[in-house]
C-alpha cells in the first residue's frame, strides 16, 4: 500500500509499516528492538520498492509438468547502503533479494556544517547495467543522499531509486531538485528539521540508536 506525495515521491503507508515505525520512534525502544524493527520494515519497504520490476517467462518443469514461469528479468539489482545506518535497511533488503550486488558509501555528517564527509566508496564496476536502490533510513537536509547519488552517477549508475524510512519536507525538496530523475520511497514525511538538522518528530540519530553509540 502506498500513496503519492508528489511526482516521483511515494509514501509507503501500509499499516504494518506505520505501526513498526511508531515503535522505532519511541525513545523507550531498546537498541536490539530498534535493529529488529528496522530489518522488518526493510522487508515491507523492499516489497513496495520492487513492485514494478520486470518479469520474463522461463520454461521449467514442475513435478506435474511443463510451464512458463515468471522470473525477474535482467541483471541482478544493486543495493547501495549509505553507512552506517543504511546497513539496517540493507540487511532486510538482502533477506528478500539475497543475490543483489551491494555498494557501500561511507559518509558522515559534519555536525557544524551538516555537509557529508566521505570516508569509503565501493561499488560494482558494471553498475551502469543494473537498477540501483540506494538505502538510508534518514533523509534530513538530503546532503548525504544527494552526494551519495552524485558519486554513484559518476561511477555510471543511471537507473536509481532512493529508499528511506523517514524524510523531512526540506530534504524531499532539496533531493528532488538535485536528482529529479531518481524516485523516492519513504514511510513518512515528518514535520520539519530542527536547527541542528534533525528530523522532528523523527526518531533521533538512526546510527546511534542502531548501534548504541550515544
Ligand atoms: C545520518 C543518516 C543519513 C544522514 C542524513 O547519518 O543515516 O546518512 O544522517 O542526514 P542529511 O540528510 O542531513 O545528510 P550520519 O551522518 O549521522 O552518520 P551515521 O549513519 O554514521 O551515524
Ligand atoms: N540523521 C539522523 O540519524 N537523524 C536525523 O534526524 C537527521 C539526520
Amino acid at each position: 500500500m502506498s500513496k503519492k506525495y508528489q511526482e516521483n515521491v511515494t509514501i509507503v503507508d501500509h499499516p504494518l509499516v506505520q505501526h513498526k515505525l511508531s515503535l522505532m520512534r519511541d525513545e523507550k525502544t531498546s537498541t536490539a528492538g530498534f535493529r529488529l524493527l528496522l530489518r522488518e520494515i526493510a522487508h515491507l519497504l523492499c516489497y513496495e520498492v520492487t513492485r514494478d520490476l520486470e518479469l520474463e517467462n522461463i520454461a521449467i518443469n514442475t513435478p506435474m509438468g511443463a510451464m512458463d514461469a515468471p522470473k525477474l528479468k535482467g541483471k541482478k539489482l544493486v543495493f547501495a547502503s549509505i553507512l552506517r545506518a543504511g546497513n539496517g535497511l540493507l540487511e532486510g533488503m538482502l533477506d528478500l533479494v539475497p543475490s543483489a550486488r551491494v555498494a557501500h558509501i561511507g559518509l558522515y555528517r559534519d555536525h557544524d556544517t551538516l555537509m557529508p564527509v566521505e570516508y569509503y566508496f565501493k561499488a560494482p564496476s558494471d553498475i551502469a547495467d543494473r537498477l540501483t536502490i540506494v538505502v538510508d533510513p534518514m533523509l534530513a537536509t538530503a546532503n548525504s543522499a544527494i552526494a551519495a547519488i552524485e558519486r554513484l552517477k559518476d561511477r555510471g549508475a543511471n537507473n536509481l531509486i532512493f529508499l528511506c524510512l523517514l524524510a523531512a519536507p526540506e530534504g524531499i525538496a532539496a533531493f528532488t531538485k538535485a536528482h529529479p530523475d531518481v524516485p523516492v520511497f519513504t514511510a513518512s514525511i515528518d514535520d520539519h528539521l530542527n536547527e541542528k538538522g534533525y528530523i522532528v518528530p523523527g526518531l533521533g540519530d538512526a546510527g546511534d540508536r542502531m548501534y548504541g553509540t550515544r
